[in-house]
């Protein structure tokens, strides 16, 4: 038994063995005394065709009759076909039926919208888009962890369930039992369950951060990589209310430390990917976005641009009349104004630095202007910010004072102004959003079209 992909690794081997191969139909067609099927079995972005004729196999009439989405398993040898579309193809001499599919499968062989596919999420990642998507979505994936683990940080699995909001923003999914009412009762232990579960409020976290930068003063590099939630009542490509991240936190580093290795990340997942997902990156560029692989070539070449957030404000300041949302000192950037400095200003990918201390985190170091914060956000073209990160404020005073200001409980975070008093040191940080990510690979337009099963407001089906 040979897998699609190992075909096309080494067809000289497969040419040489009979072959067993198991799939799904993408088409029949039925020539009277002989057909082709091409069969697509999930380990290859490509499909195989496969020849059956009158004769070399039993139930010849059977597999004319064969329909879009049916399983099967086809025995025969490799043939070369040199000039045609495909290298080669099977010369069946035995096609087997697992499983048939009737003709009202919604995967007809048709252009399907990406609208239309979200309803079928179950089914959709036997489309060619799908398929190459979260090909590509996995491979990150690992590309992500090689890149952590060959520089020495180590993954830490932060918690899901949590006590804290690191963020500051209040957009959080509270966790409670179903029914309160009737808690588990533990008569051993003196919890108050008809407080809540834990004894207090938690939430499904918003960012692994603060669990980070605890096992950051032990390890000195570390990375989370898991699932975030947030219950941001914004409906847009690009939010989702259940996303994964990957947060690196170094010890000993401060913003140009963090911002270097943002940039080193990036270019090292895009050249993994163009050089492991070739194919998938090719059918990108044909059918979803025409410069992909210009763009990404470039990108991995050139150095990322920077820019502070006063100056991007200036920039924006002159082309005010282009934009719906207002441009002023003082306020978030929104999406459009981060396009434009990534697309239309520099051309390329940008780290816009200084933001004003009033709309960012509590955790983020404060600028000796105390007006601005050492954070930075990456933004890209296509897809706007990326990543958002900081140096942290390491000075117990001054993060003391600042959650003081902003009204945040410290006595919540007792263990997180521990790290201050106990051996504390500059460290920094920064997250990257793991779904933009992919949409800044494969130039898919929504977030929703790279998630398996996505969830947004409204949205949990599946
Ligand atoms: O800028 P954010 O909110 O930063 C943090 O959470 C920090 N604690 C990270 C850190 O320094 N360790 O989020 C980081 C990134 C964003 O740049 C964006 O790419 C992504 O996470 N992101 C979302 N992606 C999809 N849907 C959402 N609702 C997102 N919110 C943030
Ligand atoms: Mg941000």
């Amino acid at each position: 038994k040979m897998t699609i992909k190992e075909i096309y690794k080494n067809p000289k081997d497969a040419a040489a063995n009979s072959i067993r191969l198991a799939g799904w139909v993408r088409t029949v067609r039925d020539l009277k005394t002989f057909g082709f099927i091409e069969l697509n079995d999930g380990s290859f972005f490509k499909s195989l065709q496969i020849v059956f004729e009158e004769g070399k196999i039993s139930n010849f009439k059977e597999i004319t009759r064969l329909t879009v989405g049916a399983s099967i398993i086809a025995e025969g040898t490799l043939v070369e076909t040199p000039g045609a579309k495909q290298p080669f193809e099977i010369h069946a001499s035995k096609v087997e039926v697992e499983g048939e599919c009737p003709v009202q499968y919604p995967l007809q062989k048709k252009r399907h919208s990406f609208e239309f596919l979200r309803t079928i999420s179950h089914l959709r990642p036997r489309t060619n888009t799908f398929s190459a998507v979260f090909r590509v979505r996995s491979m990150m994936a690992y590309a992500i962890h090689k890149f952590f683990q060959e520089k020495g940080f180590v993954y830490v699995h932060t918690p899901i369930i949590t006590g804290s909001d690191c963020e500051g923003a209040g957009e959080m999914f509270r966790v409670t039992t179903l029914d309160m009412d009737k808690p588990p009762r533990d008569e051993q232990r003196e919890v108050d369950f008809s407080k809540d579960f834990f004894g207090k409020q938690s939430n499904l976290t918003v960012s692994g951060q603060l669990a980070a930068e605890a096992y950051c003063m032990a390890f000195g590099r570390v990375y989370t990589f898991g699932p975030t939630f947030r219950a941001e009542n914004s409906n847009t490509a690009r939010h989702a209310a259940e996303f994964w991240m990957i947060e690196p936190e170094m010890a000993f580093s401060d913003l140009n430390d963090d911002m270097e290795l943002a940039e080193e990340m990036l270019k090292f997942i895009i050249k993994y990917i163009l050089d492991n997902a070739a194919e998938e990156m090719e059918f990108f560029n044909s059918f979803i976005d025409k410069g992909l692989l210009d763009r990404l070539n470039g990108i991995v070449k050139s150095d990322f641009a920077h820019v502070s957030y006063t100056e991007a404000v200036e920039l924006l300041e002159k082309e005010k009349n282009i934009f719906q949302y207002p441009v002023e000192w003082g306020k978030d950037l929104q999406t459009e104004h981060e396009r434009y400095l990534t697309e239309k200003v520099f051309g390329k990918p940008v780290f816009v630095t200084g933001y004003p201390k009033d709309i960012k985190a509590f955790y983020m170091r404060m600028n000796d202007d105390n007006r601005t914060v050492a954070a930075m956000d990456l933004l890209v073209p296509g897809v706007g910010e990326i990543i958002g990160g900081s140096q942290r404020e390491e000075r117990a005073d001054f993060l003391e004072k600042r959650m003081e200001d902003m009204g945040i409980c410290k006595d919540d975070y007792w263990w997180y102004l521990d790290l201050r008093k106990y051996g504390g040191t500059k460290h920094s940080g920064f997250g990257l959003g793991f779904e933009r990510a992919i949409m800044y690979m494969t130039g898919m337009q929504n977030i929703r079209d790279v998630i398996p099963f996505p969830r947004t407001a409204g949205m949990a089906e599946f």
